[in-house]
């Protein structure tokens, strides 16, 4: 059976980096929903449709020909063959990818495509880690390794200033904002039957990647 790993939680919770560094351990594929959210808020920008029309961003997802590299040391993420890798992480995709994530006909589209990919990249290596808001109940929770990534506030805070290098008072609206957006798909109090919390507020990055690798040999 393939070794697929579902993990979610938060922004700043070294979710991504620790995904990515586990899939390249096992020798497996990496998914990171976050892009194809990021990507197709890209995407609608480029193509000038208002994000305040539900309906256009909807119509929108359900035809843009996104491409996803799932090899997890160059993930690749491109709209036809346009690479946009770096356009999607930069404030302006940032400050609107929610607007986009809270549409449900977006929701049910991404999450056809993620299912998709997962069963393509299990099938190419053997498995895949996917990582996201709702991989462990949603779109992934038969997966055999279900993971909830979470820190404290102020560890979020840290990393994120950290990573974008600026001060952590500028991070704080980022995060704290995004989360409540963000709150109508995702609450991560407390994980979902069956899948295994792991607090990453007191460990370092390889103390993570440690701690999922436990959870996926248990
Ligand atoms: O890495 P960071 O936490 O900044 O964000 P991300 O993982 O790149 O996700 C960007 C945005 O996509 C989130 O703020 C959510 O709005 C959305 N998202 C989602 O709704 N569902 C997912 N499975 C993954 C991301």
């Amino acid at each position: 059976k393939a070794l697929v790993i579902a993990i979610d939680g938060p922004s700043g919770t070294g979710k991504s980096s620790v995904s990515k560094a586990v899939a390249s351990r096992l020798g497996v594929s990496f998914l990171d929903t976050g892009a194809m959210y990021r990507a197709l808020a890209w995407s609608c920008v480029d193509a000038q449709i208002d994000l305040g029309d539900a309906d256009a961003v909807a119509e929108h997802c359900r035809t843009f020909d996104l491409r996803m590299g799932m090899n997890p040391k160059s993930p690749t993420v491109a709209v036809g063959e346009r690479p946009i890798d770096a356009e999607i992480r930069q404030d302006a995709v940032t400050s609107v990818v929610s607007q986009v994530a809270t549409n449900l006909d977006v929701r049910a589209n991404l999450k056809q495509r993620q299912r998709d990919l997962i069963a393509q990249g299990a099938e190419a290596t053997g498995g895949c880690v996917a990582e996201g808001r709702d991989i462990t109940t949603v779109v992934a929770p038969d997966a055999p390794v279900r993971i909830l990534m979470t820190a404290s506030e102020e560890a979020r805070m840290a990393r994120r200033s950290k990573q974008l290098k600026v001060a952590v008072a500028s991070t704080r609206s980022q995060i704290v904002d995004r989360d409540r957006a963000d709150s109508t798909v995702s609450q991560f109090t407390t994980a979902a039957d069956g899948v295994v919390t792991i607090d990453t507020s007191h460990i370092d990055f390889r103390q993570s990647v440690a701690a999922v690798l436990r959870v996926v040999q248990e």
